[in-house]
């Protein structure tokens, strides 16, 4: 059975709120302002979990940004946990040679896509590499990834909200929350939107997305 979307209404519990998000993205752009001092800096966020993290830090920022987007998918592994195999679905639009890169990310889980990204944009020679993610799921973690600046550490929990999603919906709330187990066993749909996977086999609560 088909059942609607209630954006709020899904949230069992909002483990991050707007205020404490809020907070937490200026005083990362203050370090990072300050470790950047006297340098620009190019942003690289990996859509499309990252586009409100990204969308607040710039302005957080004091230093001169320039931004930059990718887009990546994984091949195969299963549909909860990324292969390491990283599909470029859109590539920079610019030359990050000898330029300072930061790369913003929503959350870091098993570290595979960033595994891959790193090692992609380090052979693009940047004058340096650091990255920021706005959460970190360290208990799920299956490659190390030296990060350089964490918003929040959080447990192994299913987390959606301010870019992360669920069957691509939920991005849009302003904090970051778990929803309904319910939720999970029963797919999200729009009322004319398209099909969403359901979770996979074996684990009914568990959702279609590494994100979170
Ligand atoms: C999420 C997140 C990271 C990746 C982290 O993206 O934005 O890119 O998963 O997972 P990992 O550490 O296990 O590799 P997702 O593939 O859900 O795409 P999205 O940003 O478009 O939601």
């Amino acid at each position: 059975m088909k059942v609607p979307i209630d954006l709020q209404g899904d949230v069992a519990e909002v483990l991050v709120s707007e205020d404490q998000i809020q907070a937490k993205v200026l005083e990362l752009g203050a370090r990072i302002s300050a470790d950047y001092a006297g340098r620009q800096l190019t942003l690289v966020s990996v859509l499309k979990g990252s586009l409100p993290f990204m969308a607040d830090l710039m302005r957080s920022i004091t230093v001169p940004v320039r931004i930059d987007l990718m887009e990546v998918s994984s091949y195969g592994g299963s549909s909860t946990e990324s292969s390491g195999l990283v599909r470029i679905l859109k590539d920079l639009s610019a030359s990050i040679a000898d330029e300072h890169v930061l790369l913003v990310e929503d959350i870091i889980d098993t570290g595979l896509t960033l595994n891959y990204l790193v090692r992609y944009l380090r052979g693009k020679s940047p004058a340096s590499l650091r990255i920021c993610t706005l959460l970190d799921k360290p208990a799920r973690r299956l490659v190390e990834i030296p990060v350089d600046y964490t918003g929040f550490t959080i447990d192994d929990r299913f987390v959606v909200g301010y870019g992360l999603d669920f069957g691509e919906f939920y991005r849009n709330l302003r904090y970051v929350g778990v929803l309904r187990p319910e939720v999970y066993s029963t797919p999200p749909v729009a009322d004319a939107g398209p099909a969403v996977e359901p979770g996979p086999p074996g684990d009914p609560v568990a959702p279609a997305d590494t994100g979170a």
